[in-house]
């Protein structure tokens, strides 16, 4: 049995396979690609209690990520992040079979440590030197932070209205950091124009390189494994580019294929600020895509995305699970981080209270079932967000 069973690239839009041990970023037609592995192989070699007895790192599934080699695994000691019940929570809300996986518990601080971890393995098993992207803040200052460990460089491009932590970050590792005064897509336009100039740099922008999808399915791996190797009813994520929903998505598919769960799969919730809902949108109107949303602006940052490459999957994703997609307000979504810390202790980041806000409205419209077990993705920690709570004067 190979540590990693990955075989090739695959096209989600057309359908053409690339070589998956190439560098390479988008297909051709323009979509992102995704990894396939040998299942069967997997089926025939290993079994889930055998990947359970390992330590408890998110690299405990290699046989299902793209690292071919031990030996160039670029670790901080991610994943296994706790799927803690919120009781009180729950009850509030009438959702009594309420849990929630912390990605607060990760380095860096957010869920973003995964899609690192196993793209900058992946790139440095490549041969890639340097990586470059734009960002939001935390993919940033998590790259950076996996880029330094690897030994590679890293040029981390950003909007000064991300959170002021990432740039710390991102400094203290030493990442050439580039401001733009716009949105991710001005960050990726100015990443795109520095690297014209530049050989031996890899673009690791959101989807336009196949890996980080499968550092950020492990959290759908472990959902299924924590739970006892089965699904839960519904998974509510807060969505930019999507990715980590996509994952899920790909992840608990594996593990269908593999036996070691059975179907059906959860119903995949896209959640999304006001200020900032292309998907949410398409979704309303049945779309198989989503339009460029105008004036962005949320203070869940970290889902500030007008238009996601890989929209057409994560609405598949949706529509093939039952799922649905919506929308909180900012204020809403303040307030229910502060009622999940105080109900339950724990200081959330604004993108998982806008999922926790869902949980509440879809549990009062009905399509949340009060008996039904429901995961809220708490994507990072509240501590890289401390300007959402303010202070008495
Ligand atoms: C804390 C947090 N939650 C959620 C997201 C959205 O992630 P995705 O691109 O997987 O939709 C981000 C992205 O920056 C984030 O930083
Ligand atoms: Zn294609």
């Amino acid at each position: 049995m190979r540590f990693s069973a990955l075989t090739q690239l695959s096209c989600p839009r057309c359908s053409r396979s690339h070589d998956a041990d190439q560098v390479t970023n988008v297909c051709t037609c323009g979509s992102p690609l995704l990894a396939e592995y040998d299942l069967a192989e997997i089926r025939a070699g290993r079994t889930r209690e055998e990947v359970s007895a390992r330590p408890a790192t998110l690299w405990r599934y290699h046989e299902l990520l793209p690292v071919r080699s031990p030996d160039q695994i670029v670790t901080l000691g991610e994943g296994m992040t706790p799927l803690l019940p919120m009781p009180a929570f729950g009850k509030e809300v009438g959702v009594p079979h309420l849990l929630m996986k912390d990605e607060g518990l990760i380095p860096t601080g957010t869920f973003k440590a995964r899609g690192a971890a196993v793209g900058v393995s992946r790139a440095r098993e490549l041969g890639v030197k340097n990586i470059a992207m734009p960002t939001n803040g935390n993919a940033g200052s998590a790259w950076a932070t996996y880029a330094a460990r690897a030994g590679m460089g890293s040029l981390i491009a950003m909007p000064y209205d991300a959170p002021e932590i990432c740039r710390r970050e991102c400094r203290v590792v030493g990442a050439e950091l580039e401001l733009v005064d716009g949105l991710i897509g001005d960050a990726a336009a100015l990443v795109r124009e520095k690297l014209a100039e530049r050989d031996g740099w890899l673009d690791v922008s959101t989807l336009r390189e196949p890996y980080r999808i499968e550092g950020k399915k492990t959290m759908g791996l472990e959902i299924a494994e924590q739970l006892g190797w089965r699904c839960p009813d519904v998974i509510l994520y807060p969505t930019g580019g999507g990715v980590g929903l996509i994952g899920i998505w790909k992840a608990l598919n594996e593990l269908v294929e593999l036996g070691w769960i059975t179907g059906p799969l959860p119903r995949l919730v896209a959640v999304q600020a006001s200020g900032c809902a292309p998907i949410v949108t398409a979704y309303e109107a049945g779309a198989q895509e989503s339009e460029p949303w105008p004036d962005a602006r949320t203070v869940a940052f970290g889902i500030t995305v007008p238009k996601a490459l890989g929209d057409f999957l994560i609405l598949r994703a949706i529509y093939e699970t039952g799922g649905c997609a919506v929308a909180v307000d900012d204020e809403d979504l303040l307030a229910e981080q502060r009622r999940v810390a105080e109900l339950e202790g724990t200081f959330i980041c604004p993108e998982g209270a806008a999922a926790f806000s869902a949980v509440r409205a879809l549990r009062a419209s009905g399509w949340i079932e009060a008996q039904e077990e429901v995961v809220v993705l708490n994507t990072g920690t509240g501590l890289k967000y401390p300007s959402t709570v303010p202070l008495p004067s």
